[in-house]
């Protein structure tokens, strides 16, 4: 049997809480033999800024280097909102995402049945949405240079982001969106705003060449991106897969999120570059709900995001797509008994710990492999 390395940075608010979730689950799918993982646990974020003074080592870079995939919580919160920029905790997480390449952000937003009346919009407009947001990560205004805010002598200082984009990385994104399409609706929705800037004119004109070349059989359409987001909260339903640049896909994903009324449920994968020899490639898994300052320590966040995002990475990362699809189906199954964590608690149901969600999870599981 393989034995899988697993990088686990829980970082911190809630995602220590659930991570332990995760830890949880692997113990128990060690103990049955049903695949072997071996883990590592280390610091990023505010956790690591405290105990190294840096937002995430080089010790543990080697380690996310090492391992068959990583697994992060989140980062960041009120207490270090004064630490030194370059220590700030989500430094540490684009720091992972740069060093690994990590190009590619695959975010699928569904709306479950159960859940669609936790949305804040009507339920016809988003019940059974099911969207996947695929984001650039490693390019555009969050890494290019010059970055810098000059004093300019005058009393007054001159701040500069630089968004910049290359052909390759815009092919390369566009493959990957165009590659899921395929495996979905078979549409695919770009957004950029080349109506004002360059890179959205390269955007646009790469990918349709990318279309042209390699993906005729999938539709593809083009909007801007600030009318994408209207068309996300007006009717959500018309879009498959969305590509879009880093800090469109910031926002573009978490309006997505919110549709589904339930951001605890949602999970996301960053992958890197398809290694030509072995066919690995790089990634991280995270829960798409953040630290969660207000709630962490109460034992209240839930755990399903975080154990949606360890399917994930099951299935794309270690060739374990069964194991997955069980662990998913005992997710649904807890749902569906009408245990809840806090946030998507409703009439009739009843409200769970993070760790009694994992406990029952759990319990599903078992009975599912007897
Ligand atoms: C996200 C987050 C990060 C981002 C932050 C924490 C740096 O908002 O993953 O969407 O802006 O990319
Ligand atoms: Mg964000």
């Amino acid at each position: 049997m393989t034995t899988y390395k697993l990088l686990l940075l829980p970082g911190d608010g809630i995602g220590p809480e659930v991570m332990a979730e995760v830890q949880r689950l692997i113990g128990w799918i060690n103990g049955q033999g049903l695949a072997r993982f071996e883990t590592e646990t280390g610091l990023v974020g505010g956790a690591s800024y405290d105990a190294d003074k840096t937002a995430v080592s080089d010790a543990t870079m080697a380690l996310a280097q090492a391992s068959d995939a990583v697994l992060f919580g989140a980062v960041g919160g009120p207490k270090w909102d004064s630490v030194p920029y370059d220590a700030r905790p989500e430094a540490g997480l684009l720091r992972l995402r740069k060093d690994l390449g990590l190009f590619a952000n695959l975010r699928p937003a569904i709306c479950y049945p159960a859940l669609a009346d936790s949305s804040s919009l009507r339920r016809e407009i988003v019940e059974g949405l099911d969207i996947m947001i695929v984001r650039e990560l490693t390019g555009g205004v969050y890494f290019g240079e010059p970055k810098t805010i000059t004093d300019l002598g005058n009393g007054q200082k001159r701040a500069i982001d630089t968004q910049v984009y290359d052909t390759y990385e815009i092919e390369r994104i566009a493959r990957v969106a165009f590659d899921l399409a395929r495996k979905r609706r078979n549409k695919l929705t770009s957004m950029e705003k080349r109506n004002v800037m360059k890179t959205g004119v390269l955007w646009h004109e790469v990918v349709n060449q990318v279309h042209q070349r390699e993906y005729k059989d999938v539709t593809l359409e083009h909007q801007l991106a600030d009318s994408g987001a209207m068309q996300l909260v007006r009717n959500p339903k018309q879009f498959d897969v969305i590509v879009t640049d880093n800090l469109f896909g910031d926002l573009l994903s978490d309006i997505a999120a919110m549709l589904t009324g339930s951001l605890g449920m949602l999970p996301s994968a960053s992958l890197g570059e398809v290694n030509a020899k072995t066919r690995a490639r790089k990634s991280l898994y995270e829960p798409v709900h953040g630290s969660a300052p207000d709630i962490a320590g109460r034992g209240v966040a839930n755990p399903i995001a975080m154990i949606a995002s360890f399917a994930m990475a099951l299935r794309n990362s270690l060739d374990l797509g069964e194991l997955a699809d069980t662990i998913e189906q005992a997710v649904a199954m807890v749902l569906a008994k009408g245990l809840r964590p806090g946030d998507i608690m409703s009439e009739g149901a009843t409200a769970v710990s993070t760790g009694r969600m994992g406990e029952a999870i759990i319990a599903e599981l078992q009975a599912l492999y007897r």
